[in-house]
């Protein structure tokens, strides 16, 4: 792709209903949708609201988005109407964004990662002995997202979330809702007193709260031993420090895109452990013969090759991000057609990953796909499978979550049996790939 060249075409055009565009066509069905919009071509226009969006779903073309001409593009502007993260790391811009990704870069760096396995597995050994000891049925939403947030405050925090976890839940419910809404709700003014708006700001709210606990317990001459502690030493030692606004947005900013996304992947892969017998048996015996007690370590990592290839399927089959967005900053050619400057360009991993091009029987839920370990497997092209995104924007908490996910589903299966009675659990596409009603689950303590 050349960055620009006016003689190009535009790309072809899925029309959609006046004023609402295909907002009402991928509110029905999102995957009937993106289905459609490929038959028209890899790169094509159309329109949701006011917007004028460009779909790209050809692998090549996504790599050149998101890598070979990432300086092209920007975050949207409109941030799904959530104002609360326009000053974190998810979606900051230009010189801001880049300064608050070197800053923070080295809390993600391998070494530093590695030293949070202990607290990961223990949390995960509890969760897994407080879901057995649970009389009944557990919601494995609610209980995914309380491990992750236990996780995240203890490792990047340095707290303890318990007492905080409903109103983080409120907080993250509220982003959820309002970044999922399609473009044409989002354009009503969010001062407006709907019950969406109220609801938002309720949420938003207590998250706000929250923060501002944190913020009054953290440590100013501390050092980079927390995210919280290097951004308040930071704003108190520095010049060009972050200001206290930037680390509010920060602080939501990771509360939100650190527990959400993992938690809804280790759903999806609870679920279909009870759904598909053969996949947990598989899992069961790995994690028997690997483990030396009942818990994972950071040693076992490298031999659980198929806990690998169930997260790895889940991952493709769930993608938790759904899509990514970005807004043209200047006239731009992609695969070959021109989009104009200001465009809103969309790069859908749901529909990628279930591309059948790419992937066969690609509704099917089986990790043995990837018993060729590559990524992706076999000789696809390398942005079919892209669920931490990818360029100097690709997900800063991906082997956070890798070595998260891994512990936790190593050392749940190792103690315990998931079971339910879903059939088939319908999927939600709004800003996250999540299941459309509650998955209710029976725990039984193995051995
Ligand atoms: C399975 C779990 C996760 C998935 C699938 C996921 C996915 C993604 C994706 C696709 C992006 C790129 C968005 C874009 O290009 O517009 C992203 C960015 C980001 N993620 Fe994650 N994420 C996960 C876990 C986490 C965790 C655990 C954290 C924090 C501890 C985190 C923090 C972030 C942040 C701060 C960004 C913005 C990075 C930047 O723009 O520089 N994510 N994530």
């Amino acid at each position: 792709m050349s960055k620009h060249d006016n003689k190009q075409p535009l790309p072809p055009k899925r029309s959609g209903l006046p004023v609402l565009g295909s907002a009402v066509s991928f509110g029905r069905d999102p995957y009937a949708f993106y289905e459609d919009v490929a038959s028209h071509g890899d790169v094509v226009r159309f329109s949701m609201g006011s917007y004028d969006m460009v779909g790209v779903l050809h692998p090549d073309a996504i790599e050149d988005v998101l890598v070979e001409n990432f300086d092209c593009f920007r975050k949207p502007d409109a941030a799904g109407g959530v104002d609360v993260l326009a000053d974190g790391l998810l979606l900051a811009d230009g010189e801001q964004w880049q300064s608050q990704r070197t800053r923070l870069q080295p809390m993600f760096y391998r070494e530093r990662i590695e030293t949070y396995a202990e607290t990961m597995a223990t949390y995960a050994a509890a969760t897994a002995d407080e879901w057995v000891a649970a009389d009944g049925t557990i919601d494995l939403t609610e209980a995914t997202s309380t491990y992750t947030l236990q996780v995240l405050g203890k490792t990047l925090f340095g707290v303890d979330t318990d007492e905080h976890r409903r109103a983080i839940r409120a907080g993250a419910e509220a982003i959820l809702e309002r970044s999922s809404q399609n473009p044409v709700s989002v354009d009503l003014p969010s001062w407006l007193p709907t019950p969406s708006n109220r609801r938002y700001r309720r949420g938003i709210d207590q998250l706000e709260g929250v923060v501002d606990d944190l913020i009054e317990q953290a440590d100013e001459d501390g050092d980079d031993k927390d995210i919280l502690s290097l951004l308040v030493t930071a704003s108190a030692q520095e010049e060009d420090g972050p200001t206290e606004s930037e680390i509010r947005s920060q602080l939501m900013t990771f509360l939100f895109a650190g527990h959400e996304t993992s938690a809804t992947a280790l759903t999806w892969a609870l679920y279909e452990l009870g759904r598909k017998p053969s996949v947990a048996d598989r899992l069961h015996s790995e994690v028997d013969d690997v483990l030396d007690g009942t818990t994972a370590t950071l040693t076992d990592l490298p031999d659980l090759t198929y806990t690998e290839q169930v997260l790895r399927e889940t991952l493709r089959r769930y993608p938790p991000a759904a899509a990514i967005f970005r807004e043209a900053d200047e006239d731009v050619t992609i695969g070959g057609f021109r989009v104009p400057e200001d465009t809103f360009v969309v790069l859908p991993q749901f529909h990628v990953h279930t591309d059948g091009r790419w992937w066969d029987n690609p509704d099917q839920f089986d990790p043995s796909r990837w018993d060729d370990i590559s990524e992706p497997p076999g000789d696809r092209p390398e942005y079919s499978y892209f669920p931490f995104g990818g360029g100097p924007r690709h997900c800063i908490g991906m082997r956070f979550a890798r070595m998260e996910l891994k512990l936790a589903l190593a050392t749940i299966a190792r103690r315990c049996r998931i079971t339910h009675d879903h059939d088939t659990v319908p999927i939600e596409v709004g800003s996250t790939v999540h299941p459309g009603n509650a998955v209710r689950a029976t725990v039984q303590r193995r051995d």
